[in-house]
C-alpha cells in the first residue's frame, strides 16, 4: 500500500552538510586525541573554585580558563576539541586574544555546551530531563558564526531499585535526538551525553545492563529523528560498579563490561566514543581508558576521553588562585592531557600516580553541572 509506515526519509542534510559534519567529528577524535570538557556552568565553577579557596567571579573564571588554554604545543597531539561554556566563548586572554582564536589557531576544534541543565520529571523517583530546546536552532546558528563546530548536551540517568524508569529513558533519549537533529541542521556536530550517575551500591553487571538499555533507547530515538550518525559523537559513562558497591573490579573487568555494552548497542557508523570521567580520580580515568583500548574485542569506533574533572583536578589544586602558580597549573593539565592521549591508544603504562592528587577520588554525590 502507498500508506506504508515509512515511505522514505525526506531530505534533511545535503551531501556537503554531511561531509562537513563527518569531517569535524573525525578531526576531534583523530588517533590519540580526545576532548577537554571546560564547560562548567557558573554554578559548577563555584564548587571547583570554592574547593581551592578562590572566589567565583567572572575574572577568576577567566584566569582559570586561561591556565588551561595557554598550554603549549604539547597538547596539539592529544586534545582534538575543547568544550566551552557560553561565558568563556566570549572571553579573551590577558593580551586581548579571544580564547576561541587561541584554541582554533592550534588546530583544536571549539565546542559549546548548549543544554540549560536538568529539571525534575514529576511523578518519578527524583529523575530528571534536560531543558534547552527552545531557541536552540538560533543559538546554534550564532555559535557556529562565533567559531563553534560541535556541541554538548548532557542528560542524566540514575541507577536504583526503581530507576531508571521507562519514562526517563524514553524522554531523555528523545530530547537528545531533538537536540542532535537541531545541531546538525546548523552545521554543529552533537555530542550525545546520556550520563548514568555512579551513585549507588549496584554491581558492575547492573551498570552494564542499565547502560545497554539506555544506549539502545538513545540510538532508537536518533534513528527515529533521522540523525546522521557519522556526524555525531557519543559521550557515555564507563561501565563501573556503583560508588558504594563493596565489590572491587579490575580495570580489565571494567573495560570488558564497557566495551561489551557499547558493542551491543552503539552503531559502528558513529564517529567516536568520548567517555566522561564521572568522578573517577584522574589516574583511575586514565587507567580505565587504557584498559578499554586494550580490551580483546573488536572495537569499531575510536574510544577516547571527554574529561572535565579528570583533566583539571591537579591543575586546580596547583593553581589555588595564585598568579605565581599559573604555569605550574598549566603543566599539570598538560601532563594529564598527554597521559590520556596515550590511554586513548592503549599505550599508557603508568599507574604510579595513585598516591598524589591524581589518585584522589573526584566523586560528588548526585553530581550536577
Ligand atoms: P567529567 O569528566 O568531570 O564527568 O565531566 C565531563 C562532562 O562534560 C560532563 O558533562
Amino acid at each position: 500500500s502507498v500508506r506504508c509506515w515509512m515511505p522514505h526519509q525526506y531530505p534533511t542534510l545535503s551531501a556537503e552538510q554531511k561531509k562537513e559534519l563527518q569531517d569535524i567529528a573525525r578531526r576531534i577524535v583523530a588517533p590519540g586525541k580526545g576532548i577537554l570538557a571546560a564547560d562548567e556552568s557558573v554554578g559548577s565553577m563555584a564548587k571547583r573554585l570554592n574547593h581551592i579557596g578562590v572566589e567565583n567571579t567572572e575574572e577568576n573564571r577567566r584566569l582559570y580558563r586561561q591556565i588551561l588554554f595557554s598550554a603549549d604545543e604539547r597538547i596539539d597531539g592529544c586534545i582534538g576539541g575543547v568544550i566551552f561554556f557560553h561565558e568563556t566563548l566570549y572571553q579573551n586572554a590577558d593580551d586581548g586574544t579571544p580564547f576561541v582564536k587561541m584554541i582554533k589557531d592550534r588546530g583544536i576544534t571549539v565546542g559549546i555546551k548548549v543544554d540549560k541543565g536538568v529539571v525534575p520529571l514529576a511523578g518519578t523517583n527524583a529523575e530528571t530531563t534536560t531543558q534547552g530546546l527552545d531557541g536552540l536552532s538560533e543559538r546554534c546558528a550564532q555559535y557556529k558564526k562565533d567559531g563553534a563546530d560541535f556541541a554538548k548536551w548532557r542528560c542524566v540517568l540514575k541507577i536504583s531499585t526503581t530507576t531508571p524508569s521507562q519514562l526517563s529513558m524514553t524522554e531523555n533519549a528523545n530530547v537528545l535526538a531533538r537536540y542532535a537533529s537541531i545541531c546538525q541542521q546548523n552545521g554543529i556536530v552533537p555530542i550525545i551525553e546520556p550520563e548514568i550517575l555512579p551513585d549507588g551500591d549496584h554491581d558492575l553487571k547492573r551498570c552494564q545492563y542499565v547502560t545497554e538499555k539506555v544506549l539502545a533507547a538513545v540510538y532508537k530515538a536518533l534513528s527515529d529523528h533521522h540523525v546522521y550518525l557519522e556526524g555525531t559523537l557519543l559521550k557515555p559513562n564507563m561501565v563501573t560498579p556503583g560508588h558504594s558497591c563493596p565489590i572491587k573490579y579490575s580495570p580489565e573487568e571494567i573495560a570488558m563490561a564497557t566495551v561489551t555494552a557499547l558493542r551491543r548497542t552503539v552503531p559502528p557508523a558513529i564517529a567516536g566514543v568520548t567517555f566522561l570521567s564521572g568522578g573517577q580520580s584522574e589516574e583511575e580515568a586514565s587507567v580505565n581508558l587504557n584498559a578499554i583500548n586494550n580490551c580483546p574485542l573488536v572495537k569499531p569506533w575510536p574510544l577516547t576521553f571527554s574529561y572535565g574533572r579528570a583533566l583539571q583536578a591537579s591543575a586546580l589544586n596547583a593553581w589555588r588562585g595564585q598568579k605565581e602558580n599559573a604555569s605550574a597549573a598549566t603543566e599539570e593539565f598538560i601532563k594529564r592531557a598527554e597521559i590520556n592521549g596515550l590511554a586513548a591508544q592503549g599505550k599508557y603504562t603508568g599507574g604510579s600516580e595513585s598516591s598524589g592528587a591524581a589518585g584522589k577520588s573526584l566523586y560528588v554525590a548526585n553530581h550536577a553541572y
